[in-house]
């Protein structure tokens, strides 16, 4: 581990508000720090915006060693050519699928690439899911803190519930928080009620969901999880001691 006390994740961009002096725009993207390297997890849909607010959160390009990309959408991936222009010597870890032509063009910024199939270490409490089939297939990013496993979504488009199932197959121990998108927008609320059982029997302990979460899922989670739904969005900082 770095000698940092604590895991901090620090959403950079999100459609969904929470620190107003920032600027809200469609899209998903979280900084991990406080691991052995410091990871920005997808990069919203425009990179003028993702480095503005993370200049407003004191957060610089050259501090990111990974950019970890959860899916070929472009308010996943719309931001990194920008943040490539001002920091390159990082590594864009991306699902093998990724069009040749955008790895090329990562490549040619001067950037590594690391293309994922299966679950894989990222470094020392970090792992890939590897790719998980889906109707869109998907990476989620795995850290493995003191309080038990933390899974971050892009989307989600594989489903929320067999991410967090496939998680607990691949590393057996509590799930201790699920954060970011989980694609839930227009669900009925039975649908969202059943996913929300799910998730008490996979045994996840709090929930921070954003983006395309949607407001009915959020509000069913507010409502079963209380003090374990983390109201998220643009801003929010998540310290894991
Ligand atoms: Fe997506
Ligand atoms: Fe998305």
């Amino acid at each position: 581990m770095s000698d940092s006390p604590f895991i901090e994740l620090t959403i950079v961009f999100d459609n969904q508000p929470f620190s107003p002096e920032l600027q809200t725009k469609w899209g998903f993207s979280c900084v991990i720090k406080g691991l052995d390297r410091t990871i920005l997890f997808d990069t919203g849909s425009q990179g003028e915006t993702l480095l503005s607010n993370m200049a407003h959160m004191n957060i610089r390009p050259q501090e990111i060693d990974v950019v970890f990309l959860s899916h070929d959408h472009k308010d996943h991936t719309g931001g990194l050519s920008h943040l490539l222009k001002k920091h390159s010597q990082l590594e864009v870890w991306l699902p093998e699928f990724f069009h040749p032509q955008l790895k090329e063009s990562i490549r040619s910024q001067g950037a590594s690439v690391v293309e994922v199939e299966n679950f894989r270490k990222i470094c020392r409490g970090a792992f890939t899911t590897g790719v998980i089939q889906g109707w869109i297939k998907e990476q989620s990013l795995i850290l493995d803190t003191p309080q038990g496993l933390v899974v971050i979504t892009g989307c989600a488009h594989p489903r929320i519930v067999r991410i967090l199932s496939t998680v607990k197959n691949l590393i057996p121990k509590d799930i201790y928080l699920a954060l970011g998108g989980f694609h839930l927008a227009g669900f009925e609320d039975k649908e969202i009620n059943d996913i929300i059982e799910n998730f008490r029997n996979i045994g996840v302990k709090k929930v921070a969901p954003s983006h395309c979460s949607g407001e009915e899922a959020r509000g069913g989670f507010s409502q079963e999880y209380k003090n374990d739904f983390i109201p998220s969005g643009l801003g929010k900082r998540i310290k894991i001691q």
